[in-house]
């Protein structure tokens, strides 16, 4: 792949305070300020790019963002926010992906390279006005294709592979905060076992750890844990602890003892910045500065010693739950309050000083960083602390399992972040309108590399219902990472907990069916800069009313989905830009095919059945599933379609375990119209690679 198509601007004594590597290939510099397609102003160090948008322009990119698949008509923030609450008028969530296509007249990508905050005004102070605007210093880098596919092929291959996780992670695995003690988890994997339920991991919330601190596993609770940990790899499920950033002030705790004064963030004055998150008050890892993330990674090699595979970072934005000084603000102001004569102003003055006390972006300016011997104030590079952070874990699993691949996601990201682990995307709520959120989020991040994510299924936050948790599977078994996650004191998350436990069960028997197909599409898509989830307007580019439809996608190259997101609804309307096949799973054995015509079509969803749609001349691969992953990719594979010519398939295969990502891992399957005297037959051509799976056409199909 030529990558003569990307080019990068930058602005002179404008430099970044840390180079981001977010591009990884060679790009030319091509001159001073001016950009083709957008608009240049700079002044007084400060950027701004305007672009006039026609009216039929779509606008598409961002990553992990609110609203929908075409970004016209809100203004967003990149700038990584710890918000629970997921609302139409925010204007930020945990990730930093500033990458975007303009699709029109004229097609572009423009990727803003900055650690800062950056504003994208697309459509919003005026509809037809596209501007950018920051003040902190990045560097731009523009990218062209014949196709917006092709621009996001150029895009993808500067920014370098994405992440790839062990097979394993493709399997069914739930989580909770709230599984207190080893008991809790135990029962959590017999409930599944008891009803054959697959099951590949049980995450390990901060309860796991000793008052939150990181990288320590309450005893009491967790005895025994190396032992612990290897009965649960015998019954083929990972135990997955969460790492969060900030470090917990407790005097003789390993940690805080070896990164006090030399590896923490610091205040103005150069003393260890002190705020509030899970544990109490913490002390932030300086992840800008190689020594830190040595350090701090270190302490990683006794868990992957006691046979942990895998983890998750949180709170990497970071959070804040205060910082010392406003909370002593707070403090002061309510301790002045005379509750004999208690005024309301009182109480508004007071209330809005608690409410910003989170995540304010006043309290990033007092925290510091030591960059190359720099003093760099949080806020220029707020955007890559949780990229940092990951790379920091990843570089020392690389170095302790060089040949093996460990599970690794986090929740805030910058692209860059996407070839060291994936992403789960945050504190959701039980509410449908979540459900849609996630369907229309998963394209935007598969432009920005990050292949290896999911939602939590259900809903984090919020009392789900047993309707909203399977309607969410039913979408879920075809997001790379599906893990059911709810928060403290909710509601019981697990679907056993469910009268219809056994229809959701049947979702998850079908997702470890679909487990050869979307691997070998997911890997297709790291190893070959292509999309996972592709909105229908990428696809049917000239098809005007596909263009607008948001709330179906298409699962790598062959499949279509619609799902329904909305309560007490038993179908819906779908449309079909061409004709395909639909296949309905009644149950994860028993499935019936239809064709179906181009254009629009009301089909039946009742609750509990996976239907999806093959694409007319395209191979799609149905395994006999399993009890676990490596199981599922054994035995004989299905091909389905509805053939009407010759049609191939780049099948992808391989351990699921080692790196090696070679040749021999690809086949090209090509259904071949056999005529014989008696009928017309269809036959199977395999071409390269090891072929030595196991296969049956469906002829009645043909
Ligand atoms: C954060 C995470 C959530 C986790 C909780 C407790 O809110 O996003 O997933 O359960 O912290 O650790």
């Amino acid at each position: 792949m030529g990558i003569t198509m990307i080019r990068k601007y930058k602005w002179k004594d404008w430099s970044m305070p840390i180079r981001t590597d977010a591009i990884v290939v060679p790009v030319e510099y091509t001159e001073e300020g001016k950009l083709p397609f957008l608009k240049t102003q700079f002044e007084e160090n400060s950027l701004s790019l305007t672009y006039t948008m026609e009216q039929e322009d779509r606008v598409y990119g961002l990553g992990q963002q609110l609203r929908g698949i075409n970004k016209r008509g809100w203004i967003y923030e990149s700038y990584c926010k710890d918000d629970p609450n997921h609302t139409e008028d925010k204007h930020s969530l945990y990730g930093a992906h500033n990458f975007f296509i303009v699709k029109g007249k004229e097609s572009f990508g423009c990727f803003i390279d900055c650690g800062g905050k950056v504003i994208f005004d697309i459509g919003y102070e005026n509809q037809n006005i596209l501007n950018i605007e920051t003040k902190e210093p990045c560097e731009v880098y523009i990218v062209t294709g014949n196709t917006i596919n092709d621009i996001i092929k150029q895009f993808r291959c500067g920014i370098g592979r994405s992440y790839i996780p062990p097979k394993w992670a493709f399997g069914y695995q739930q989580s909770r905060w709230g599984y207190n003690k080893k008991q809790d988890i135990e029962k959590v994997a017999e409930e599944h076992k008891k009803r054959n339920i697959p099951l590949e991991a049980v995450y390990m919330d901060i309860d796991y750890m000793e008052r939150f601190k990181d990288f320590t596993i309450d005893e009491n609770k967790f005895p025994e844990f190396s032992e612990f940990a290897a009965n649960m790899i015998k019954q083929h499920i990972h135990l997955v602890p969460i790492i969060d950033a900030g470090v917990k002030i407790e005097d003789g705790y390993e940690v805080y003892e070896t990164g006090k004064d030399k590896y923490f963030c610091k205040d103005k004055n150069g003393k260890d910045f002190v705020g509030g998150v899970w544990p109490g008050l913490v002390s932030f890892p300086d992840f800008m500065n190689q020594e830190v993330r040595n350090w701090f990674s270190s302490f990683y090699k006794d868990l992957l010693d006691m046979g942990i595979e895998g983890f998750w970072n949180d709170m990497n934005e970071p959070a804040l739950f205060y910082s010392q000084e406003g909370l002593k603000e707070v403090y002061e102001k309510a301790g002045k309050l005379d509750w004999n004569n208690f005024r309301l102003d009182d109480f508004l003055e007071l209330q809005p000083l608690v409410n910003q006390l989170g995540g304010n972006e006043e309290d990033f300016k007092k925290i510091y960083h030591n960059i190359n011997g720099n003093m760099v104030r949080h806020d220029k590079v707020h955007n890559l602390y949780g990229y940092f952070m990951v790379k920091a874990a990843m570089e020392k699993i690389e170095k302790e399992r060089p040949d093996k691949r460990i599970l690794l996601f986090a929740r805030a990201s910058y692209i860059g972040m996407h070839r060291y682990s994936g992403i789960w995307t945050g504190d959701n709520k039980s509410w449908w309108s979540h459900l849609l959120l996630n369907i229309k989020m998963m394209p935007s991040l598969s432009m920005c590399g990050f292949l290896y994510a999911g939602a939590d299924i259900g809903g984090f936050d919020g009392d789900v219902t047993e309707d909203l948790l399977t309607r969410w599977l039913e979408f879920g078994i075809f997001t790379p990472l599906l893990r059911n996650h709810c928060a403290l004191g909710r509601r019981n998350q697990e679907i056993y907990q469910y009268e219809s436990w056994k229809k959701m069960k049947e979702l998850i028997c079908l997702r470890y069916r679909l487990i050869p197909y979307l691997y070998s599409e997911f890997m297709k898509s790291a190893l070959l800069d292509e999309m996972f989830f592709s909105p229908l307007s990428f696809i049917y580019s000239e098809d005007k009313q596909a263009e607008e439809i948001e709330d179906q996608l298409i699962v790598g190259d062959s499949i279509m989905i619609a799902p329904i997101y909305e309560q007490n609804k038993s179908g819906r309307i779908v449309y079909f830009p061409e004709d395909m096949l639909m296949l309905r799973f009644e149950t994860s054995t028993h499935y019936v095919k239809e064709k179906v015509k181009k254009g629009y079509q009301y089909i039946s969803m009742p609750q509990g059945e996976a239907v999806f749609f093959v694409r007319k001349n395209h191979i799609f691969i149905l395994g006999e599933g399993g009890k676990y992953v490596d199981e599922a990719c054994k035995g004989t594979m299905t091909i389905l379609g509805w053939f009407e010519k010759e049609t191939s398939y780049l099948f992808y295969e391989d351990d699921g375990y080692s790196k090696e990502y070679n040749k021999n891992n690809f086949e090209t399957w090509s259904v071949i119209k056999r005529t014989t005297l008696k009928e017309d037959d269809w036959n199977l051509k395999i071409q390269g690679g090891r072929q030595s799976k196991k296969y049956l056409i469906e002829k009645d199909i043909i």
